[in-house]
């Protein structure tokens, strides 16, 4: 009684991932605000609904433990944005080297071909201890959803923070239908096995457990079929549907790229306070045209390079200084990390560089905003004459997605052929090798030049192809083939 079925899911759904939908700051004042979580693994799930089920996931920071320890760890709808949460207290030190250590100073590298930054990983003890903290992490949310989901329900596992925990729920719950799904690229076998062979096997077997391991592109989908193969030596078949088969079990691979939510940017694009950010950011750029970037500040965005690509547009393209301003925006992300922070920073320094080389009394070419502000976002969708997304490698990049569907005037989209968007936007947008500056900058230039009447057939056609899978419908294709 405590989880009725939802009239679409035809049953119990729990949902496991490490961020979940809302995230709570602690005030000076010790009052609780609560914010919605970023990225595209929140976007996606925000489908469930109470009544659905049951979103698990991790306390990120003293804000999270504090209302927890307020509030309890099943949270009120009211507080969540309308879902069923209940928030996981891991212990501090499991959750650190769980999070910050296995998971985003490892797993996320070797997934995102980082391997130029500053990756150089040491296995060694101190490894070793940050790795049997992280199992300890996926069996804390093993054993939540043991503990919480009815007999044959379904449990959608998310990304590489939990790849562990398909794994242990096939060996204590045999009973339940078990999806796991990588918001993230994945390596390629050559990359995957940095890891030590003995992680590298868990990793895959964790995942393998799952009747059901979904991705957002056929390439990842690939690249982790042939890490099976390559690592444990397992078969993989696309007799019927792409499928991997180690130890006498079979795990189906599925591909379901999560598309933008036109009706909700629609609606919520055009709002008072997104009009008001509009005209902010139109008063400090005045008619010129904008090239568009929104992310987060994170390495595999490769915002420095586009900053660079940017730079190499004024020094050989000079008919476009004065004319074009760059609105970037790189909110915060993962500043427990040093690279990160350094990241940040670098950020700056290069935005105050072309500012500092180009800029004139009456122009400022690099508009930088790094406080998180989703209004403000949408309001630089709105107004983007170009969109840059350069990303090393992403699993999907949703801003690829979302700008051309509230695009005001047809916008031009440079594209990263690394990310997973390229393979469903690829006609449309301006595809570049995201290492290659000089060809960035050259789209950029061919961006701009772009006469409206084509930008506005692409736009067209851009948003019909980004938004074939939104959230809901994403969501509910994954329930059904797990359980078909
Ligand atoms: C990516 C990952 C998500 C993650 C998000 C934000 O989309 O696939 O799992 O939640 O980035 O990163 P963060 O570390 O802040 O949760």
């Amino acid at each position: 009684a405590e989880h009725p079925p939802g009239p679409d899911t035809e049953g119990q759904v729990l949902v496991a991932s490490n961020r979940g939908p809302v995230s709570f700051t602690l005030g000076e004042d010790g009052s609780l605000t609560a914010r919605r979580g970023g990225g595209g693994l929140v976007t996606g799930l925000s489908a469930l609904r109470p009544g659905t089920g049951t979103w698990i996931c991790a306390a990120l920071g003293e804000g999270d433990r504090a209302a927890v320890a307020r509030f309890g760890s099943r949270l009120d709808p009211a507080d969540t944005g309308g879902q069923a949460v209940r928030m996981l207290d891991i212990p501090a030190g499991t959750f650190e080297a769980a999070y910050n250590g296995v998971a985003n100073s490892v797993l996320w590298f070797i997934h995102h071909l980082l391997y130029q930054t500053p990756f150089e990983p040491v296995f060694d003890a101190a490894f070793e201890a940050q790795w049997s903290e992280y199992a300890a992490y996926n069996a804390a949310f093993a054993d939540a959803l043991t503990e919480d989901a009815a007999p044959g329900s379904a449990v959608l596992v998310q990304d590489y923070h939990l790849s562990l925990v398909p794994g242990l729920l096939r060996e204590r719950r045999p009973d339940l239908r078990v999806g796991h799904f990588s918001h993230t690229p994945w390596a390629p076998p050559e990359l995957f096995r940095v890891l030590p062979d003995a992680i590298a096997r868990r990793v895959l077997l964790g995942i393998l457990g799952a009747d059901r391991a979904a991705f957002l592109t056929r390439r990842w989908a690939r690249a982790f079929a042939a890490c099976c193969a390559d690592v444990l030596g397992a078969e993989m078949s696309e007799a019927d549907g792409l499928t991997v088969t180690h130890g006498g079990r079979t795990t189906r691979l599925g591909v379901h790229g999560l598309g933008a939510d036109a009706e909700f940017l629609r609606e919520r694009a055009f709002r008072p306070d997104v009009d008001e950010r509009l005209a902010a950011l139109r008063a400090q750029v005045g008619d010129r045209r904008t090239i568009v970037r929104v992310d987060r500040t994170e390495l595999s965005k490769n915002i420095v390079r586009g900053l660079l690509a940017y730079r190499r547009l004024l020094t050989d393209r000079p008919q476009w200084r004065g004319r074009v301003t760059h609105v970037a925006f790189a909110y915060p992300s993962r500043q427990d990390l040093a690279v990160y922070r350094e990241y940040t920073a670098e950020v700056s320094r290069v935005a105050e560089e072309i500012n500092a080389a180009f800029g004139t009394e009456g122009w400022t070419p690099v508009v930088l905003h790094v406080k998180d502000d989703f209004a403000r976002s949408l309001a630089a969708y709105r107004m983007a004459d170009v969109a840059l997304v350069n990303p090393i490698r992403d699993g999907m990049n949703l801003v690829a997605k979302e700008v051309p569907v509230v695009s005001e005037r047809g916008c031009a989209l440079v594209l990263s052929r690394e990310a997973g968007a390229a393979a469903e936007l690829g006609e449309d947008a301006l595809l570049v090798n995201p290492y290659d500056i000089a060809g960035t900058a050259e789209a950029l230039h061919r961006a701009l030049s772009m006469d409206a009447d084509e930008r506005d057939r692409r736009t067209k056609r851009l948003s019909a192809a980004a938004t074939a899978l939104p959230p809901q419908t994403w969501f509910l294709e994954q329930l059904a083939a797990l359980r078909g």
